[in-house]
């Protein structure tokens, strides 16, 4: 049984009063669900978050009956809270994305396939990217678009895109590809006309082309990671920026091993890479300090 079903909702008309009621977070409620987060996911909340943490979760309290943080926090830290404790972290992590989001790296990509990965493909290698904290899918499909129009065959060579998040929930919505029509603004004219196809009303999906290159999974940054080949180009965005200076330090150190001689590391725009493994290869682009220009 999950937390969730364990947990009964008052009948009385009392009882439902105090549930309406805004149940206080306190400084200790706070620090064990910024505790608890830490752990799972590695996110850092400062103490500034508060407002932040109230607000995705006080319609958890709700949901589930609970009448205060407190008893909330029992429950995720409980084995039957198991269920709640993930619902906890998809409701406390940010997922905030779009296609294309930093254009320069789809440019910078487009002149790596074409300045040497595509001729390697073709001659029988492999072409590997992963999208690393790939929320809802717009960047892997944004990844894929970009080596599609550098590439059209792509498909009939050994070309992947592995697309991760720890977020299941997330996860899912991106293997659905389906998105608000207002959403694909951000993709170039000639890549939606391409690329995207409408969806009933209001909707786009991306193409089964598209699609077909990439693959879902779920996957925490902070645990082990099952991949053993190397990558092209891995595109790791706006993820480290929630993390500790130095938990940003060991993911880059992790990702050194991981990446081809000549492949890229992409970051968000506010971060750094600051591992002497990674030299600067353009805006917020590293390669190997070791590897090829
Ligand atoms: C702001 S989104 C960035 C999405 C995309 N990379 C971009 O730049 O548009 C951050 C994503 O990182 C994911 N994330 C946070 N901590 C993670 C972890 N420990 N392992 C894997 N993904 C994580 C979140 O679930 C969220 O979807």
């Amino acid at each position: 049984m999950t937390g969730a079903a364990a947990i009964q909702v008052p009948a009385s008309p009392a009882g439902r009063a105090r549930l309406d009621a805004p149940a206080h977070l306190s400084d200790q409620d706070f620090r064990r669900i910024a505790a608890i987060l830490h752990e799972d996911s590695g996110i850092h909340l400062s103490p500034g978050k508060t407002s932040l943490v109230y607000s995705r979760l006080a319609k958890r309290l709700r949901a589930l009956g609970l009448e205060n943080f407190r008893d909330y926090c029992d429950l995720v830290s409980s084995d039957e809270g198991a269920q709640e404790r993930q619902t906890m972290l998809s409701a406390l992590t940010t997922n905030v994305t779009h296609f294309f989001r930093e254009m320069h790296h789809f440019i910078d990509l487009g002149q790596q396939l074409r300045g040497g990965w595509i001729d390697r493909v073709k001659a029988g290698g492999r072409l590997r990217i992963w999208s690393a904290g790939c929320s809802s899918g717009e960047e892997p499909y944004s990844i894929a678009m970009a080596v599609l129009a550098a590439f059209p065959d792509a498909a009939k060579h050994d070309v992947r895109i592995l697309a991760t998040d720890i977020d299941p929930i997330i996860v899912q919505k991106g293997r659905n590809g389906v998105y608000p029509a207002k959403n694909a603004e951000s993709v170039p004219p000639a890549m939606r006309d391409r690329f995207l196809v409408r969806h009933g009303q209001d909707e786009v999906a991306v193409s089964d082309q598209v699609r077909q290159l990439v693959a879902f999974r779920e996957l925490n940054l902070m645990a082990q990671w099952p991949m053993k080949g190397r990558f092209d180009a891995i595109f790791c965005r706006n993820v480290a920026i929630y993390f500790e200076e130095e938990t940003q330090e060991r993911l880059w150190a992790r990702y050194a091993p991981l990446l081809n001689s000549d492949g890229r590391l992409y970051v968000g725009h506010s971060e750094r890479v600051n591992d002497r493994q990674f030299v600067t290869a353009g805006l917020t682009a590293y390669r190997l300090a070791n590897g090829v220009a």
